[in-house]
């Protein structure tokens, strides 16, 4: 297939991208290298697949670029760019995500409309859902949003499931929890838990430890990408992508002091606007619509997850 991959040098859209090519796909790369983090690093992301005969990148926002012209000749799409990070969704910086989020996602599936394109997967996120009246929380739970991004990330999901109504789009939506692992953004909690620790600082941890999240890990996260790509599931479909084991800050905090053999320092604040107490996905409909269940327990995606830092600390010490 030839699938079209938005946001293709970032964390989970560098990491899919190769396993798309791995599996003999053709990939349209798209991303234009935003500031939320280093875009050198995104770069970097990208050099295992440069030159790959099958992989064509296109740098270009989306916010902006003709749509038409980057759907033409694609088979399916996988639209994983976005304004990721809740704390920078607040006053001022609340207009990059409804451009990044909502604009970019609207303008995609206008577009989309015209095609025949086989799957539209888009990445969700667990922030719909805010702090759930249940857990592990199904897709039936009421959206309740606690951060602006949440709210951004929500409204793409509706529009995916409006144009799947109204004109056929055959939308996936994916939301993720917490994904974890080698390239894990520098703005994430575990990756800046790690570098902080390698590098002799405290980790500032907001709250008292008892905030807990279901960690999924990469690879099961690019297993469901290629699951939602590939299968046969509704259109205008929502599913969880999550571990359902979840751990609070406090026991990750025990299983990266194990895996890096010391104690994390700690700096304690307090907690942080816009983060939600706790999230714990059911994954029951993804296994039910995409065949799909994560197979990564949080100690082994740890282990692996410590063992690329320090690798990267070697590679080019900070
Ligand atoms: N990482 C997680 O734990 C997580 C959890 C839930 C949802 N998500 C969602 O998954 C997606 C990917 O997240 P990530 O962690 O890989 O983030 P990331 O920042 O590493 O990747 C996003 C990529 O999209 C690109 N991009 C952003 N806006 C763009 C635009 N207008 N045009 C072209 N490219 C653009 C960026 O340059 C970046 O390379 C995001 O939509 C995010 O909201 C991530």
């Amino acid at each position: 297939m030839h699938i079209l991959v938005t946001g293709c040098a970032g964390f989970i859209g560098s990491h899919t991208t190769e396993r798309l090519l791995l599996d003999g796909h053709r990939v349209r790369g798209v991303d234009c290298f935003t500031d939320n983090y280093d875009p050198a690093l995104k770069r970097s992301h990208l050099i295992g697949v440069a030159g790959h005969p099958q992989f064509e990148l296109i740098e270009s926002d989306l916010v902006t670029a003709d749509p038409h012209a980057l759907l033409s000749g694609i088979d399916a799409v996988l639209h994983l760019a976005g304004q990721p990070g809740v704390r920078d969704s607040w006053a001022s910086g609340f207009e990059i995500y409804v451009q990044r989020n909502i604009t970019a996602t609207q303008r995609l599936l206008e577009a989309a409309k015209s095609t025949n394109i086989s799957r539209f997967a888009a990445a969700s996120s667990s922030s719909v859902y805010g702090n759930a009246e249940t857990y592990p929380t199904t897709e039936l739970a009421v959206p309740q949003p606690v951060s602006p991004y949440g709210v951004t990330k929500l409204a793409a999901e509706h529009l995916c499931t409006l144009y799947a109504k109204n004109f056929a789009v055959p939308t996936v939506s994916l939301r993720y929890f917490t994904v974890y692992g080698p390239r894990q953004r520098p703005d994430m909690a575990l990756r800046r838990m790690i570098d902080m620790s390698l590098d002799g600082k405290a980790f500032p941890l907001f709250g008292d430890g008892s905030v807990s999240r279901s960690f999924t890990y990469i690879n099961d996260v690019v297993e469901a990408n290629l699951a939602a790509l590939l299968s046969d599931a509704p259109s205008g479909s929502v599913c969880n992508i999550a571990n359902e084991s979840t751990a609070s800050m406090t026991e990750l905090i025990g299983l990266v002091s194990s895996a890096l053999g010391q104690p994390v320092q700690l700096d304690h604040l307090p907690a942080a606007a816009g983060d939600a107490e706790r999230t714990g996905g059911s994954s029951d409909l993804a296994k039910q619509l995409l065949g799909w269940s994560p197979s990564t327990t949080l100690e082994e995606g740890v282990a692996e997850m410590v063992a690329w830092c320090r690798q990267e600390q070697a590679r080019s010490p900070r």
